[in-house]
């Protein structure tokens, strides 16, 4: 091509993909809960915190369409039962496009449930649930949303739990048109995170905290319906989210984690689903 072209295009790439690191001050902005939301260590670190009057949350300032998005939480700890710590991508409108993981407290001592879910078209019911292999309290660890044209993938420390694929071909609706914000809330579901409402949050052990920090959204910025919809960007220069797939080891990884991991999953509960189970379920190689 034409060098003045690929100028061109360099710059037009420049525009569409950003990587936003870590300052919480440059990439979000706290939206309720007034003081209960804190940004700290100039920008590094975030807490939301929760009591009886209110919970917490914020989002990014920009939207995006595609892209990976990485986070890393430390949640409540100790009792944190009837507490739902929440990291998503949404859409807005009643049409929306979402991408959730919830992190459901629990009594001290007993586990976090994770919490997941992909709503395309306004419609959810996909829930798969996990326990994880790790005290998630204890420490920092990332969970990262992939989204590109092909795949949506869900992991933990770069471990894949779940993927749902695009089967638009076979007349699933798949999320690729809506430009999606990253939110993240601390909140009270004492009504329905434990088991159905069977422990309630004991307010005594309030207020209860979780840890944000090394946000990172490597992702196509969306200013217009054609900025990221297109294949515009040179092959040269995509980034590896753009194509990001499973290989051997990772699908290897999934096996591990849906096998010993998994506590739930709609793709098997024909309880649930007596109609018929929802179509992508049949599809999927990885349910
Ligand atoms: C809490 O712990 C209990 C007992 O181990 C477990 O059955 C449950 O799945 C855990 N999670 C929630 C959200 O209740
Ligand atoms: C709530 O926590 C307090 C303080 O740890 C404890 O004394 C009380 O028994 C707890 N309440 C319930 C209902 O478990």
């Amino acid at each position: 091509m034409p060098f003045s072209i690929f100028l061109l295009s360099l710059f037009v790439f420049s525009l569409h993909i950003a990587a936003s690191e870590a300052d919480f001050y440059e990439n979000c902005e706290i939206t309720w809960g007034d003081e209960r939301a804190k940004i700290l260590n100039g920008g590094q670190l975030l807490t939301l915190s929760l009591d009886k009057a209110s919970g917490s949350g914020f989002q990014s300032k920009q939207e995006f369409l595609f892209g990976r998005f990485d986070l890393q939480m430390k949640l409540v700890p100790g009792n944190s039962a009837g507490t739902v710590t929440t990291f998503y991508l949404s859409s807005q409108g009643p049409t929306h496009d979402e991408i959730d993981f919830e992190f459901l407290g629990n009594l001290s001592g007993d586990p976090y449930v994770v919490h997941t879910n992909v709503f395309t078209q306004g419609k959810g019911n996909r829930e798969q649930q996990f326990y994880l292999w790790f005290d998630p309290t204890k420490a920092f660890h990332t969970y990262s949303i992939v989204w590109n044209r092909q795949h949506i993938i869900f992991l933990v420390d770069n471990i894949p739990i779940r993927v749902f694929n695009n089967l638009e071909a076979a007349g699933i609706a798949f999320p690729n048109k809506q430009p999606m914000r990253i939110y993240s809330s601390l909140w009270n579901a004492d009504d329905w995170a434990t088991r159905g409402g069977l422990i309630k949050t004991n307010w005594t052990q309030g207020p209860f905290t979780a840890s944000y920090r090394n946000f990172n959204a490597d992702a196509c910025v969306w200013s217009s319906q054609s900025s990221c919809d297109s294949e515009s960007t040179n092959s040269l220069q995509k980034s590896a989210w753009q194509d990001q797939a499973l290989d051997a080891s990772g699908r290897n990884r999934l096996r591990w984690v849906q096998k010993k991991y998994m506590i739930y999953n709609y793709c098997t509960d024909f309880k649930r689903f007596s109609e018929g189970l929802p179509p992508e379920c049949k599809r999927s190689r990885f349910l």
